[in-house]
C-alpha cells in the first residue's frame, strides 16, 4: 500500500541476509527502516512489537527461520532458535505456524541446503499473506456492493474496526481494511470509525494514519463509543481481523473486540471477521484454549505522543503504583459473528471455513 504516494510492503529483503521491516513503534510520527540481520533480532522486533500483527510476525518470524538457518550448525541449535521465535507472542497462531512451516521446509532438504530453502519458504509466506489479503478484499467486495445499494443515494457506507488489521499487520493490503480498498477501487463511498484501540492504540496511531495515506475518509473514536454509534444508527458493518480462530469459529482478537461484537448484536449490526486461513488453528476445539498474551502492566499506566515541539514523549496515566492489568486479547464467541471472510470465501459456519481451508 502507499506511504506519501509511494507503494511499500511491511517487510522485504534487502541482500541476502537482511530483512527490512518498517518500525512500527515509530509511526504515525516517523517513517523507519529497520534492518534485521540476525535471528535475536527478529525476535526482539517482534517482541517490541517494532512489528506486529498476526500476518506481518508470521512472515517476520519466517525470515528469522531464514537467518537462523544460517546462524544454526546443527538441527538442535535451530530448533532452538525456532523455539525462541515461537515465544515471542503467544496468541497469533501465524507465528508458529510460519515458523514450523520454514522448520518443515527445511527438514525435507538436506542440511547444507538448508539456507536456500528456508528463504524461498519465508518469500513464499510473505507473497502468500499478501495475496491471501488482497483476496479477501475481492471475496467481501460483492457484499460490500449489495450493502452500498440500500443506503440512500450519497450516503457512504459507515463502518468500524477495531485495532489494525491494515495493511501494516500484514505483508500487504491487510484484513478487514482489504475489503475496505477493494471497495474504494470499486468506487463505494466508505467512512471508516477507528477505535483507539487503548493501551497500545493501535487505531490511533496506525490505522488512522494508514487509511489517510490510501485516502480512505476516517474519524478516530475512543475505544468505548461504538455502542452509543450502533445505537443512534451510524454503523453500518464491524469488520476485524483475527490472530487465532478456533474449530468452533471463536476469535481471538485485539481487546475490546468482544464489547463491540456484543453491541453489534443488540443493535442488528453486521459484524465480520475477515482473516487469512493462516490464522485458523484446527487444533483447538474453542477459544477457552487458545493462549492470551499478558503485557506489561507500563502500556496501560503509560502513554506516548508528541508534544507541540514535536519531541515524542512518554507520560504517565495514573498514581505511581497503581496496579494494572495488560490483557492483550479477548475472544469473541463464534455465535456473535455474522461471517468469517478468508482469501477462499464467505462463510456463516465455522465447519464450512475449516472445511474450505482443508480443502486448498
Ligand atoms: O498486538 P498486535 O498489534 O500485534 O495485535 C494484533 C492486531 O493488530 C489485532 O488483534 C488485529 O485485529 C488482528 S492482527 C491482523
Amino acid at each position: 500500500m502507499l506511504i506519501d504516494g509511494r507503494p511499500y510492503r511491511t517487510l522485504w529483503m534487502q541482500a541476502e541476509d537482511c530483512v527490512c521491516v518498517i518500525d512500527q513503534r515509530l509511526l504515525p510520527w516517523r517513517l523507519e527502516v529497520l534492518e534485521l540481520r540476525q535471528c535475536a533480532q527478529v525476535a526482539a522486533a517482534i517482541a517490541d512489537m517494532a512489528v506486529r500483527g498476526a500476518g506481518l510476525i508470521g512472515a517476520t518470524a519466517a525470515h528469522g527461520m531464514m537467518l537462523a538457518a544460517r546462524e544454526a550448525q546443527s538441527p538442535a541449535q535451530l530448533q532452538s532458535l525456532a523455539g525462541m521465535l515461537i515465544a515471542t507472542r503467544p496468541t497469533a497462531v501465524n507465528l508458529a505456524w510460519a515458523v514450523k512451516r520454514v522448520q518443515q521446509a527445511i527438514e525435507r532438504a538436506p542440511w547444507s541446503h538448508r539456507a536456500e530453502v528456508a528463504r524461498a519458504e519465508a518469500a513464499t509466506i510473505a507473497d502468500e499473506d499478501a495475496a491471501a489479503c488482497a483476496a479477501i478484499g475481492q471475496q467481501a467486495l460483492p457484499l460490500l456492493k449489495t450493502m452500498a445499494a440500500t443506503k440512500p443515494q450519497g450516503e457512504p457506507l459507515r463502518v468500524l474496526t477495531h485495532c489494525n488489521a491494515g495493511w501494516l499487520a500484514f505483508v500487504d493490503h491487510g484484513s478487514a481494511t482489504a475489503p475496505l480498498y477493494a471497495a474504494q477501487a470499486a468506487g463505494l463511498s466508505l467512512e471508516v470509525w477507528v477505535d483507539e484501540t487503548r493501551p497500545r492504540n493501535q487505531g490511533a496511531r496506525l490505522t488512522a494514519w494508514e487509511l489517510q495515506q490510501q485516502g480512505i475518509a476516517s474519524t478516530l473514536i475512543a475505544d468505548n463509543l461504538g455502542g452509543q454509534l450502533m445505537r443512534e444508527g451510524r454503523v453500518d458493518l464491524v469488520i476485524v481481523g483475527a490472530d487465532r480462530v478456533a474449530r468452533n469459529g471463536d476469535v481471538a482478537n485485539k481487546v475490546g473486540t468482544y464489547l463491540k461484537a456484543l453491541a453489534a448484536r443488540d443493535n442488528g449490526v453486521a459484524f465480520w471477521v475477515a482473516l487469512p486461513c493462516s490464522t485458523l488453528d484446527a487444533s483447538l476445539a474453542n477459544g477457552d484454549h487458545i493462549p492470551i498474551e499478558e503485557r506489561s502492566p507500563r502500556e496501560l499506566s503509560h502513554i506516548e505522543g508528541m508534544d507541540e515541539s514535536g519531541q515524542v514523549r512518554e507520560v504517565q496515566l495514573c498514581a505511581p503504583n497503581t496496579q494494572a492489568l495488560n490483557l492483550g486479547f479477548d475472544v469473541t464467541p463464534a455465535r456473535l459473528v455474522d461471517r468469517w471472510i478468508t482469501e477462499h470465501g464467505v462463510f456463516d459456519q465455522a465447519a464450512a471455513l475449516f472445511a474450505a481451508a482443508q480443502r486448498h
